[in-house]
This record gives C-alpha cells, sequence and structure tokens, in this order.
C-alpha cells in the first residue's frame, strides 16, 4: 500500500485536481483499490464533489465501484492520531490511499502530523515559473524528504508562453539540490465540465475522463504513470 498526496503549502495550486485525478486514474483506469481522504475542513471540496456528481447523473450509479472519498471532520491531534492508525490497518485491504489537504505547513496539519507519523509516503508538488514559488517549493520537498516522504515536483499550468529553456533551467536547478521534477508537464487547460462544456472536462470522481485528457493535456497520464512508478531517488 501506498499513501500519496498531492500537496503544496500554497493554496489554489492544483492539489484537489490531481488528487481527484489520481485517485480516478489508479481505480477506473488501473483497477486498483483507492480510499480518498478529504482533510480540506471546511469546504471538504472533494467530498463535496463526489455528492454533486452522484446527484447530476440520470442512470443509476453502483456506488460500490467507486473508490470512497471519506472526510476527515475532527482534526484534532487525537483523532489525526487515530485516522493514521486506521490507515496502517489498511495494509493489504487498499493498494493506495490519496489524501486532500488545504495548503498549509504549520506544525498540527493534517499534512504535518501524517507525514511526523510516518503514515504519509509520497508527496507530489506542483510549480509554477515564478522565482518566489519555485524556492519555496524546492524548501517544502526538501523538508519531506528529511522526514522520510519521496517527494517528486511537476511543472503545472505550463501554457508554452515561458521558453522550454527556461523550465529545463529551472528543472536542473532543482535536481542540484537534490529535488526530482517529473518529466511530464502539465498545460494550463484543466476545467470542469461546467466550465468548459461536454468532452473537455477532465475531474471527476466518477470516471477517468481518459480520451478528453489524453487529447487536450497528455502530460497528465504521463505525470500520473511517473507518480505511480516512483519509487524515489
Ligand atoms: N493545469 C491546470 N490548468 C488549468 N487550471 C488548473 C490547472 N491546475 C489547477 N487548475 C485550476 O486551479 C484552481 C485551483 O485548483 P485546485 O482546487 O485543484 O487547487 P488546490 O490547491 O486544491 O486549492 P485549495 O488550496 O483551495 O485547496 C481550479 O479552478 C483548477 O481547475
Ligand atoms: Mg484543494
Amino acid at each position: 500500500m501506498k499513501v500519496i498526496s498531492f500537496f503544496s503549502a500554497k493554496g489554489g495550486t492544483g492539489k484537489t485536481t490531481f488528487n481527484m485525478l489520481l485517485a480516478s486514474y489508479l481505480k477506473y483506469e488501473k483497477g486498483q483499490r483507492v480510499m480518498l481522504l478529504d482533510f480540506d475542513a471546511p469546504e471538504y471540496n472533494l467530498s463535496f464533489c463526489r455528492k454533486r456528481e452522484l446527484a447530476g447523473v440520470k442512470e443509476a450509479v453502483d456506488e460500490s465501484a467507486l473508490y470512497p472519498i471519506e472526510a476527515v471532520r475532527d482534526l484534532s491531534e487525537g483523532n489525526l492520531a487515530t485516522v493514521a492508525g486506521m490507515v496502517r490497518k489498511m495494509e493489504g485491504v487498499l493498494d493506495y490511499v490519496v489524501m486532500d489537504f488545504k495548503g498549509s505547513f504549520l506544525s498540527g496539519d493534517p499534512v504535518c502530523v501524517m507525514a511526523e507519523a510516518g503514515v504519509l509516503d509520497m508527496v507530489v508538488i506542483p510549480v509554477e515559473l515564478d522565482a518566489m514559488i519555485v524556492a519555496s517549493m524546492k524548501s517544502l520537498a526538501l523538508l519531506f524528504k528529511e522526514n522520510g516522504q519521496q517527494a517528486l515536483l511537476f511543472f503545472n499550468r505550463v501554457h508554452g508562453k515561458e521558453r522550454p529553456t527556461q523550465y529545463e533551467a529551472v528543472r536542473l536547478w532543482f535536481e542540484e539540490h537534490g529535488c526530482r521534477v517529473a518529466r511530464s508537464q502539465v498545460k494550463g487547460n484543466i476545467g470542469m465540465k461546467r466550465e468548459q462544456g461536454e468532452g473537455h472536462f477532465v475531474r471527476s470522481t466518477l470516471c477517468f475522463p481518459g480520451k478528453e485528457i489524453r487529447k487536450s493535456n497528455p502530460g497528465i497520464v504521463g505525470l500520473l504513470e511517473e507518480v505511480i512508478g516512483y519509487d524515489g531517488d
């Protein structure tokens, strides 16, 4: 079993989007046993999204064929320790646990508790080309590595305006500092069904819209494969 989280200490960077994509990819494309834990109080975007999606489909859905999304509502230290213990007991029952946290990295935050408890195996950190973000994501990756987590960075929202050589320079800089960067890059065109119309959405907890993704943003499947195949450096 492996516990993975797309995480960043910064808000609005794609954590929830990619956690959903990863869970859906593992479950619906790879047939893996997956559970998603939603720690992102008070919004609980993923749990809410599942409910909204189920309410929006016309045909009956076999909910047992979906991965469960559990919202962890009691974020007290005691309960987080209980959750960590429960996750450990899932060894052999689940293949993957995906965790969605809020963009905060302070002592006592669920992400820190799960990392310190040794329950979180891997973090995947979205990076956009911006000097401040690049520097702070390097520090974040190194903090996780020092704590024993595997850490992989990836370039998100690549618009193509930036020159490829800029990304290569930043990749080299990360690697010189002991941080691995995924080869696959994700373009800045991910949307929700309701934002972009039928056929272009790539976020769902009920399916992995593989065809759409492969056509509109091929870096996503490449990235997910790199994440699944990553076993540290
Ligand atoms: N590659 C991308 N292309 C286009 N939009 C993106 C991309 N990645 C993320 N977004 C958009 O950025 C917004 C924030 O994404 P998301 O909610 O996944 O981030 P988050 O890090 O979980 O945010 P929060 O800190 O609020 O939990 C969403 O509207 C999402 O669709
Ligand atoms: Mg989120």
